[in-house]
């Protein structure tokens, strides 16, 4: 039987492997004998050989990533009716939901409450012009669990401080994959606390404008097909999703999952004659391999027909649009952070790259892009007006977050105080060196929430409502009796 030796090859062989591996010789200890110094250890067998690579082991895929800057076809289209690639839609103003959470009146609570901001005035203007956005995921729950800190927080924001008064905020997430409801829903349950959808946005609540723009859509992301009702809702008119494609021809997709369940899910129709225009990425794919392949099928097609290659590329690519950014998420689990969609758009456009030589164009919302925040104004303007009546956007607005890349770049970047907390994605220093918050690192929200409002309303404020207080006294520093 022929042996190689590492000369074989033209590589040297290491000093730790000097002494043929299994032989009678070898003096190293068992442990030694499984390793060279921390590289591979090496196997003690005779029928292995080590071929060497004819390829390099270092990534190529920096060569076919995207330099984010704008590709010559985005610049051509700039100021035409559609401007993918140079701008964002976002809905002028948030739709108002006619069924609002907001919390319950306690009119004896809120008749003794009025009477107390009658007393402090200039306490309660501060408290309308300053307002938080906050972050969800790492700052007010780990996936279905709250963060103990944050559910008193919003508590002390919804009346429980000396004034009995809300202090406005919002949610501002780069979650996603339900409707507004749904999570709105959910969120309530978990933080103990009522959300509104007039207080939330997730990260493809503002592409409900592309709705305007294109009416068949791919949509990508979510579990079972809580995303179509999502699209739907934004007014979308003909929502697929890939199981319809996979449930029309299951060979679309030659590795992925089509369970029983998709099957029902599905709504097949002959896509051979219809024509999409856009792709949207909601959520986190529940299954990449499909996704990938229609994604790719769809970027590569002519004009947005499967089963077809387009003959100019640059021309007749479809757009694609993803709801955020994020490279990695908290969740629930243990140990380091979790990946999430930013990565899945970076796979897209390697493969783009690599099959085809272009860069893809490709839309990113969410934070930190300005829209999300232009539209997050929006928003706050409208839940002021819900909750105090005054179509006024605060003045002093504190972005709690705990992505440094996302949170804290977008807010500061839209000219907001921003907080970043510890219990999340930050787990660095003194304050993060790229995205540096500009108000300050807390240990949790509770404390960031604290540090603001004690800015804005004075060291002195109180955090907790006194249903005893004396409207009368309360202006001369006795703002509570027993
Ligand atoms: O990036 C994924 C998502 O879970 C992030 O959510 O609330 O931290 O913006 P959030
Ligand atoms: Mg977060």
């Amino acid at each position: 039987m022929p042996r190689f030796d590492d000369s074989d090859f033209g590589v040297e062989a290491s000093p730790s492997a000097a002494a043929p591996r299994g032989s009678t010789n070898d003096t190293r200890s068992p442990g030694d004998r499984g390793s060279t110094g921390g590289q591979l250890p090496i196997p003690n067998v005779d029928n292995i050989v080590e071929v060497p690579a004819t390829r390099s082991s270092i990534s190529d895929a920096a060569s076919f990533m995207h330099n984010l800057s704008l590709a010559p076809s985005s610049r051509d289209r700039r100021g035409s009716r559609n401007s993918f690639g140079t701008s964002l839609p976002i809905p002028r103003s948030p739709r108002v939901s006619r069924l609002s959470s907001v919390v319950p009146a306690d009119v004896s609570r809120d008749i003794l409450a009025s009477q107390i901001q009658d007393m402090s005035k200039e306490k309660v203007a501060a408290a309308k012009n300053m307002a938080f956005a906050f972050d969800i995921d790492g700052v007010l729950a780990h996936g279905n669990h709250p963060i103990e800190e944050a559910k008193q927080a919003l508590k002390m924001l919804n009346g429980d401080n000396e004034l009995g008064i809300k202090i406005p905020y919002i949610l501002l997430t780069n979650g996603g994959g339900k409707t507004e409801a749904a999570r709105c829903q959910q969120l309530s349950e978990v933080l103990d606390c009522p959300i509104s959808t007039d207080q939330f946005i997730q990260s493809h609540t503002p592409m409900q404008a592309l709705s305007d723009y294109y009416e068949t859509v791919l949509v990508c992301g979510g579990e079972g097909t809580k995303i179509r009702e999502v699209a739907e809702n934004y007014g979308f008119k003909n929502v697929v999703l890939p199981k319809d494609i996979q449930a029309w021809d299951p060979t679309v997709s030659p590795w992925g999952h089509f369970s029983e369940q998709d099957r029902n899910e599905a709504k097949p129709r002959d896509f051979s004659k219809i024509k999409f225009d856009a792709i949207l990425v909601f959520a986190d794919s529940r299954d990449y391999q499909t996704d990938f392949q229609i994604i790719m099928d769809l970027l590569l097609s002519e004009d947005g027909r499967l089963l077809t290659r387009a003959k100019d590329l640059a021309q007749g690519r479809i757009p694609i649009y993803f709801s955020q950014g994020d490279l990695i998420m908290p969740t629930d689990h243990k140990g380091p952070t979790r990946l999430t969609q930013g990565l899945y758009r970076i796979s897209i456009e390697a493969q783009y790259k690599a099959l085809t030589g272009l860069d893809l164009e490709r839309v990113v919302y969410g934070k930190p892009e300005e829209a999300t925040y232009k539209y997050a104004d929006e928003v706050l303007r409208s839940w002021m007006e819900q909750i105090h009546n005054e179509n006024t956007l605060p003045q002093n607005i504190y972005m709690v977050g705990d992505n440094p890349a996302s949170d804290i770049c977008g807010g500061n970047m839209h000219g907001w105080n921003t907080c970043l907390v510890r219990t999340g994605v930050f787990q660095g220093g003194d304050n993060d060196d790229t995205n540096p918050a500009n108000f300050g690192v807390f240990p949790h929200v509770l404390e960031a929430v604290k540090a603001a409002v004690r800015k804005e309303l004075g060291q002195e404020f109180k955090f907790k409502w006194n249903p005893k207080v004396n409207p009368v006294l309360h202006g001369n520093n006795a703002s509570a009796i027993e």
